[in-house]
C-alpha cells in the first residue's frame, strides 16, 4: 500500500486532480492543505519586535532574564562550571531513560530539601526533564496513561500549561486564583473550587512566582491549601519554575512544596532550572513524584520512563552537567546563590522604579500590586486593547494580557514604558 501511494505521488496525471480529495492531494504538494498556524502568543511576539525598526522599541514579553544593560545573561557560576567541565574531558554518550542520575540527585536536594524526611527515605524518585515544560507534558502522558480524565490548573495561569495538558489527552479545568478588579489573589474562590473538585483529581500549583500573576498565597493560605486538598484526597502538582528567582532565597521559594511535604501529601513536582540557573536554552528540569515507600516511588519512576523512551528517548546532558557541578561544590554552590539574588534584587529594584515613575508620569490609578507581585512579571492590568496600542504606538511589547517581563525591564528603559503604559491608560 506504501509502496502504491508513492508510486502515484510520483506520477500525478490531470486526470487525478478532479477527483477525491485524496487523489488531489497526490497529483499536488502532500503539504497543500497545511494552513499557516497562528503565532505562539508569547514567542510570537519576539518575530513581531524584530520586525520593528523604532530605535527604541522595548520587548517585555518573554521571561528571560536581561541584565541591567538589557542583555542576555550568563551566570559566572555556570561559566565557572563549564571550565571546570572541559577539564574533565568528558564523553558524550546517551543518557540514560531517566537521565544524569547524580543531577537528579542534587536537583532533588535542592527542592525538597537536604534535610527532607521522605528524600532520605528514598520515597522520592524522579527524572530528568526537558526543563520545565518537558516535565509537565511527561506528567501529563502519565497521568492520562494511568486513568486521569482531567487537571485543574489556576485562572489564569502560564499560557503553554494549557496546550501541554489539551495535548496530553487530558480535559483542563479551571479553578479561581486571581481577582482581577482589585489586583490581588482570590483566596476564596480558590478554596472554593478546590472544595468542589472530584476526589483524586490533579490539582496544578504554581510553587512560588504564580506566572502571569506575580501573586502567591502566603504561608498561612498554604496551610489552609494543604489541609483541604489532603482532606479532599487531591493529587497535588507543583510546577516550580522560579525557585531563588522569586525572592532571591532558594530556601523560601520552596516552601509550599516542602509544607506540603512535611505535612505528609503523597505529590508531584516539575522543576526547571531555567531562569535560577539561566540555562534557558539548555532545557534542564527534573520530574519527581513522592510515594508511599520507596518501591511505589520507584514504580512511577519505571512509569514515566516508558513514557520518556518513546517520546524523546533521553534528556541531554550539558546543562544536567552544569548543575550538577554547581550543586556539588560549596564554593560554587555559595556563588550560584549570591547570583541568583542578584538576579532577583535587580527586578525587584525594576518593580520599584517602575511604579514610581509611573506615579510620577502623573497616573492616577494605584500601581501598588507592581511591588505586590512577585517573581519575572509585573501583571499590569491593563485591557488587550491598551497593550495593542502600547505595542501599536509606543513600541513597546509585551503579552496581550498585560503581563510585562521585569526581566526586560533596565534603568535605561523603564522610564519610557512607564510613559508608554501612563499613554495608554489615562
Ligand atoms: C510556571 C511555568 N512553568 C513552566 C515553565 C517552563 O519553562 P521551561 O520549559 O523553560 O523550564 C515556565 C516558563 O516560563 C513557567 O513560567
Amino acid at each position: 500500500m506504501l509502496k502504491q501511494i508513492s508510486q502515484s505521488f510520483l506520477r500525478p496525471t490531470a486526470r487525478c486532480v478532479s477527483a477525491s480529495s485524496r487523489v488531489r492531494f497526490m497529483s499536488a504538494s502532500p503539504w497543500a492543505d497545511y494552513e499557516m498556524a497562528p503565532f505562539d502568543p508569547i514567542i510570537g511576539l519576539n518575530e513581531e519586535y524584530s520586525k520593528d525598526d523604532f530605535p527604541q522599541k522595548v520587548i517585555v514579553g518573554v521571561g528571560a532574564y536581561r541584565d541591567g544593560n538589557g542583555k542576555p545573561y550568563v551566570l559566572p557560576c555556570v561559566r565557572e562550571a563549564e571550565k571546570k567541565m572541559m577539564e574533565q574531558n568528558l564523553d558524550m554518550e546517551y543518557s540514560g531513560i531517566a537521565g544524569d542520575a547524580k543531577f537528579v540527585e542534587l536537583a532533588l536536594k535542592f527542592g525538597y530539601g537536604k534535610d527532607s524526611k521522605p528524600l532520605g527515605e528514598n520515597r522520592i524518585q524522579g527524572v530528568q526533564a526537558l526543563s520545565g515544560t518537558g516535565g509537565l507534558r511527561v506528567m501529563g502522558e502519565l497521568l492520562r496513561k494511568h486513568g486521569h480524565t482531567h487537571i485543574y490548573v489556576p485562572n489564569p495561569t502560564w499560557g503553554n500549561h494549557i496546550p501541554i495538558f489539551v495535548n496530553s489527552g487530558l480535559e483542563v479545568r479551571k479553578y479561581r486564583y486571581y481577582d482581577a478588579k482589585n489586583s490581588d489573589l482570590d483566596f476564596d474562590g480558590m478554596i472554593t473550587d478546590i472544595k468542589e473538585m472530584p476526589t483524586g483529581s490533579t490539582v496544578l500549583l504554581h510553587a512560588c512566582a504564580h506566572n502571569p500573576t506575580g501573586m502567591d498565597p502566603t504561608l498561612e493560605q498554604w496551610k489552609e491549601l494543604s489541609d483541604i486538598i489532603k482532606t479532599k484526597k487531591l493529587l497535588p502538582f507543583f510546577d516550580c519554575a522560579y525557585q531563588g528567582f522569586a525572592s532571591g532565597d532558594a530556601n523560601i521559594d520552596a516552601a509550599s512544596v516542602r509544607m506540603f511535604v512535611e505535612d505528609g501529601h503523597l505529590l508531584a513536582m516539575v522543576q526547571s532550572f531555567s531562569k535560577n540557573f539561566g540555562l534557558y536554552g539548555h532545557r534542564v528540569g527534573t520530574l519527581s513524584v513522592v510515594g508511599e515507600s520507596e518501591a511505589e516511588a520507584k514504580r512511577v519512576q519505571s512509569q514515566l520512563k516508558t513514557v520518556i523512551r518513546p517520546m524523546y528517548s533521553n534528556p541531554p546532558r550539558h546543562g544536567a552537567r552544569i548543575v550538577s557541578t554547581i550543586l556539588s561544590d560549596p564554593k560554587l554552590t555559595q556563588d550560584f546563590l549570591i547570583q541568583c539574588k542578584e538576579m532577583a534584587d535587580r527586578i525587584h529594584t525594576m518593580r520599584g522604579l517602575l511604579r514610581s515613575n509611573l506615579e510620577q508620569a502623573g497616573s492616577t490609578h494605584n500601581w501598588e500590586h507592581i511591588t505586590r507581585q512577585i517573581g519575572m512579571f509585573a501583571y499590569s492590568g491593563l485591557s488587550k486593547d491598551q497593550v495593542l496600542e502600547m505595542r501599536h504606538k509606543h513600541h513597546v511589547y509585551c503579552t496581550a494580557d498585560g503581563r510585562i517581563s521585569m526581566a526586560g525591564v533596565t534603568s535605561g528603559n523603564v522610564d519610557y514604558i512607564a510613559q508608554a503604559i501612563h499613554a495608554v491608560s489615562k
